[in-house]
């Protein structure tokens, strides 16, 4: 499976991520779509970009009841995107429901990855929210390994994390990690980051890139620069 650089697309409407895209004269970036654009501006904008030739990381990360998760799903499916995904703490059989509604007609069906604890969450706050005891990192490997049993493609993690994941569940098992930064550019409000080059020596798979790249003064300089670090 080759490596991608997945360009986080968190603009707030259609004109904006629409703007954005045609930068890219002659190149088609894969794009994340998250919630916030999602929400504003439907499955149409999904069409829309799918249209203009890019590949799509539809990330609405997906927790309920197996059934609800797995009609979902199909919906999404039809949408034609080429990855998605869910909470793994939604449990194995929300994982394996997930996986059948997302099969289309011809057999085919996007990537599935599971978020495992999302990055915002602390060791702390695992301990005294969800009374979930055991360390942080020991918890992240637990996670990939049951979206693993389900037969999911891979996780969302740090790309710190991916070394371990790929030891644990093997190098097939796609890592795709967001809090990648350009050396000499900006954390802002990531915590655990590394650059482009770092992610690629880990083992990632996939880096997923937002503001080093969308409020970049060139975000097309920016986004080969990640291509050149990270794939080449
Ligand atoms: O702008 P930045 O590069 O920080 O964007 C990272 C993207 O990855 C954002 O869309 C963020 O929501 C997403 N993400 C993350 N950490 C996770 C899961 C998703 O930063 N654990």
């Amino acid at each position: 499976m080759g490596k991608d650089v997945i360009i986080a697309c968190d603009f707030a409407s259609k004109e904006e991520v629409l703007s954005f895209l045609d930068k890219f004269q002659g190149k088609k970036p894969y794009v994340k779509i998250g919630m916030e654009l999602f929400y504003a501006a439907g499955p149409e904008i999904v069409r829309e970009i799918k249209t203009r030739g890019h590949k799509i990381f539809l990330d609405l990360k997906l927790h309920d009841i197996p059934n609800t998760v797995k009609k979902a799903m199909h919906v999404l499916s039809s949408l034609d995107v080429d990855m998605c995904n869910l909470h793994a703490s939604g449990t194995v059989a929300m994982m394996e429901a997930a996986l059948e509604g997302l099969v289309r007609p011809d057999g085919t069906r996007p990537l599935l990855i599971a978020v495992t604890q999302l990055t915002s969450t602390s060791q702390e706050r695992m301990e005294s929210d969800l009374l979930i005891e055991k360390p942080l990192d020991q918890v992240v490997l637990h996670y990939a390994s049951c979206a693993k049993k389900a037969g999911l493609d891979g996780v969302v993690c740090s790309p710190l994390e991916a070394g371990t994941v790929h030891a644990n569940c093997g190098k097939e098992f796609l890592t795709v990690t967001p809090g990648v930064r350009f050396a000499d550019g900006d954390v802002g409000d990531q915590v655990r980051v590394t650059t482009p080059a770092k992610a690629k020596e880990i083992g990632s798979d996939y880096i997923v890139v937002g503001r080093p790249i969308t409020a970049a003064a060139d975000p097309v300089a920016a986004y080969m620069r990640c291509v050149s670090e990270f794939c080449d």
